[in-house]
């Protein structure tokens, strides 16, 4: 897969950020190791997806910055997909009247290598079977598990060294979960570094080499994701008592 080996480390470093001057992320670190996967969990409104968009600058950073390894990230959607960061929008962003194949294109849109390009499609036909079958049909046509495989692999066909995921398991089947998160997992085991937002908070943890929670802007619980699946102020700091 493009993912081998390809992970480098993500540093955001009391990052501020928020929208007008409603100030939402109250001075954030948090690193993800090459190669691992980071949870990221929290209620409803607690800030997740603000900070997947401050990482990518989309929402203006206001203090603190962000690295990847090691190297200063300029805000800007241009400047973190060149150096390598995708994101997997909240709500499976695909293209349903589009075919699978297509879709999965239009995530390595931009490139010019057409041979690592076929060679990527083939990879994440290869990471997600259910695609390959399904690759002449409309990508509208695929469940819900399916249709987030989808999402992820579009990502991946930007040969990302960063995976950023918001909420993959959004509407999902308990089952279909598990299949999903199971599949980030095997992507970190691959080298790829994944910073995954998640509501389902023990099943996150459980994929998860560290896990942070993130309750009104502050992160107020991290640790080892194998310590805090069972540890009651992560379910404390997550109710917000
Ligand atoms: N475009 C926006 N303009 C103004 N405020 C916003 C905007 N988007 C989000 N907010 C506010 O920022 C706060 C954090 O929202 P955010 O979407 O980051 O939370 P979240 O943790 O991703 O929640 P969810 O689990 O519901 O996706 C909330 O109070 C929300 O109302
Ligand atoms: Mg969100």
């Amino acid at each position: 897969m493009s993912a081998e080996g390809t992970g480098v480390d993500l540093r955001i470093e009391g990052l501020r950020a928020g929208y007008g001057g409603a100030e939402i992320l109250h001075g954030i670190d948090l690193e993800v190791p090459a190669g691992s996967v980071a949870a990221l969990v929290g209620a409803n409104g607690a800030g997740k997806s603000t900070l997947l968009a401050a990482v990518l600058g989309t929402v203006p950073r206001t203090a603190g910055r962000v690295l990847l390894g090691g190297e200063p990230l300029p805000a800007g959607v241009r400047a973190a997909t060149s150096r390598g960061i995708a994101i997997v929008p909240e709500g499976r962003r695909v293209f349903a009247r589009r075919t699978v194949r297509d879709n999965l294109l239009v995530g390595a849109w931009g490139r010019r290598d057409r041979a690592g390009v076929r060679a990527d499609l083939e990879s994440t036909y290869a990471r997600f079977p259910a695609l390959e079958r399904r690759g002449g049909q409309p990508a509208g046509a695929l469940s819900g598990g399916e249709a987030q495989m989808l999402a992820i692999g579009m990502a991946l066909m930007s040969r990302p060294r960063v995976l950023l995921l918001d909420e993959p398991s959004l509407g999902l089947a308990p089952v279909v979960v598990d299949a999903v998160l199971a599949e980030v997992r095997a992507l970190a085991d691959d080298g790829m570094t994944v910073l995954l937002v998640e509501q389902v908070v023990r099943k996150a943890l459980r994929v998860a080499d560290r896990g942070h929670v993130l309750r009104l802007g502050e992160i107020v619980v991290e640790g080892a994701a194998a310590d805090l699946v069972d540890d009651v102020a992560v379910t404390q700091a997550y109710l917000g008592r």
